[in-house]
């Protein structure tokens, strides 16, 4: 993507995803909304989530009408190649934390072109007012306009966080539960924030080692992806393979220094 492209989208989104968080999201976060289940009982959606999404794609196809959207809620196209560009919109990640919460939960806008490398993402932890960034060309990714550091401190299993669900510790049918169970002995700590999008950012922030999950969508991973590679860090499906922007993904996001360890010790799919 040429630049001075990648810089006007760029402030367009930067634009937009205030005005959905900060004058609409924000402001109205006690009024009363429908909240509605999906796949089970306790995939919630809301109308916000709803007209978050349709937010976003009235903008996109207004001011870039060949641009194409993936999004969670059915407001984008129909997308099975990655030719092109195309924005991957998760208009509320951790819905069950808003509604629930009030808190924790985010924005997330990937902007990719022509293929995986991915040109622009952004996180908008909404109630904390705090925009996580990142742009293709080797700028580094920030927290609010603050340069992010990039990992390159050497980060050892036994003195890491790690982001995971407490699922996977159990009798599951998709990860290696016992090895789950040793990494959590072997670490330091875990932490499960509810948002794949914001365990994306902390991962990219350095404050947690690696976020390792079973089933993620194009949406939970396209902008975290983009931020993470940003600051040197590394995003694989958690079989070791490049990641597939258009299907779901097992996925570990991580400092690279842990990725090799945590493959071959602890990550085993079933
Ligand atoms: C979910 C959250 C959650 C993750 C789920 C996602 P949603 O997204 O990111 O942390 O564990 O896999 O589906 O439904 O709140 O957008
Ligand atoms: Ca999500
Ligand atoms: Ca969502």
């Amino acid at each position: 993507m040429d630049k001075t492209i990648r810089q006007q989208i760029y402030s367009d989104v930067k634009k937009w995803i205030y005005q959905a968080g900060g004058e609409q999201i924000r402001v109205q976060i006690d009024d009363k909304y429908q909240i509605d289940t999906k796949s089970s009982a306790n995939d919630l959606v809301t109308e916000v989530d709803r007209e978050t999404e349709k937010f976003f794609a009235e903008k996109i196809r207004d001011k870039y009408p060949s641009h194409r959207i993936v999004g969670e809620e059915g407001y984008g196209d129909k997308v099975d190649t990655l030719d092109g560009t195309i924005w991957i919109i998760d208009p509320i990640d951790g819905t069950m934390n808003f509604v629930h919460q009030k808190r924790n939960f985010a924005i997330s806008i990937g902007i990719y072109h022509d293929g995986i490398g991915g040109e622009i993402g952004l996180i908008y932890n909404v109630m904390e007012d705090v925009l996580y960034t990142g742009i293709r060309g080797g700028e580094g990714a920030f927290r609010n306009n603050e340069k992010l550091p990039q990992l390159t401190e050497q980060v050892s299993i036994d003195t890491s966080i790690i982001a995971l669900n407490s699922s996977m510790a159990f009798d599951n049918n998709r990860i290696n539960e016992k090895k789950v169970q040793q990494l959590i002995m072997d670490i330091r700590g875990t932490r499960s924030y509810g948002s794949a999008a914001l365990e994306f950012a902390y991962v990219a922030e350095g404050i947690v080692d690696a976020y390792v999950t079973m089933r993620l969508a194009p949406w939970d991973i396209a902008a975290g992806l983009i931020l993470v590679n940003e600051v040197g860090g590394i995003t694989v499906q958690a079989n070791g393979q490049s990641v597939d922007l258009l299907g779901t993904n097992a996925i570990l996001t991580c400092n690279k220094c842990i990725k090799e360890e945590l493959l071959e010790n602890y990550i085993e799919l079933k």
